[in-house]
């Protein structure tokens, strides 16, 4: 089994609302298996956008409906197109949407990963809006999905693809900035990257990070040379950090 995100930076254009980039996108999917994989994706511009607007995790309150409802069409919108470009592709995928799946606050129930695995199907599930037990509305990232998708599978490889060659010790936009080839799990990352994140979104990751990789072996590698993933899973050396 394998496990793999399509991170929303490179999925989409984080800068501007509801831009896909179909042609990485289609480059993507030529280096994915046909079975025995399970995907996630990312929100991007689709979801990171809006949910900021309407301030969707800290709880529900009235004026917020429309702008969630909103957040989950769009995200089903985005889910579509790869659908579509998978099925191009002979990958039989079938969607997989968190928010009709569990509450958050509960586990979520990954019944249907398992049958549709079985069935020689590929599950693709995403970040998404969800209903939240205690504080109402929510968002549930692709990370967490990983995460737990991770636990109950133990996928050989788990692969992040971003929009960079993997974790760096500081922003990568910085000119010093040097990429981390093995990222130990025992390791803080608060000490050994030093980038600053408003959201606490890098720090988050690398924490889900660092916990799949006791389930599984852990990748981040950069979505714009999908070439990549191929060299993982033949066991070749790449650019990229491994998690271990
Ligand atoms: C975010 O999912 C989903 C929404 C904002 C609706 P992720 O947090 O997994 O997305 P990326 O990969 O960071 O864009």
């Amino acid at each position: 089994m394998i496990l793999i995100k399509l991170g929303g930076s490179v999925i989409s254009d984080k800068r501007k609302y509801k831009e896909f980039r179909e042609e990485g996108v289609r480059k993507i999917v030529k280096y994915l298996p046909k079975r025995d994989l399970i995907l996630v994706h990312g929100g991007g511009s689709y979801g990171h956008i809006l949910a900021q607007e309407y301030r969707i995790r800290e709880g529900f309150e009235e004026w917020k409906r429309i702008g969630f409802a909103r957040i989950g069409v769009d995200m089903q919108e985005l889910n579509l197109k790869i659908l579509n470009i998978l099925l191009e592709e002979d990958i039989p995928a079938i969607s997989v949407p968190p928010h009709s799946l569990f509450v958050m606050g509960n586990s979520p129930n990954l019944e249907i990963f398992h049958y549709a695995v079985n069935l020689g199907f590929v599950p693709l599930t995403f970040g998404d809006i969800i209903l939240h037990r205690e504080q109402g509305i929510d968002i549930c990232s692709g990370d967490y999905m990983m995460l737990h998708l991770a636990r109950e599978f133990r996928p050989q490889f788990t692969i992040f693809l971003t929009d960079v060659d993997g974790i760096y010790d500081r922003d990568p936009e910085e000119k010093d900035a040097k990429l981390i080839e093995v990222l130990e799990r025992d390791v803080e990352p608060e000490t050994a990257i030093k980038v600053k994140d408003v959201t606490g979104g890098i720090a988050y990751k690398i924490r889900v990070m660092r916990e799949i990789a006791n389930y599984s072996k852990v990748y981040v590698l950069n979505g714009f040379h999908p070439e990549r993933i191929r060299s993982i899973i033949e066991g070749e050396k790449t650019v990229g950090t491994v998690v271990k």
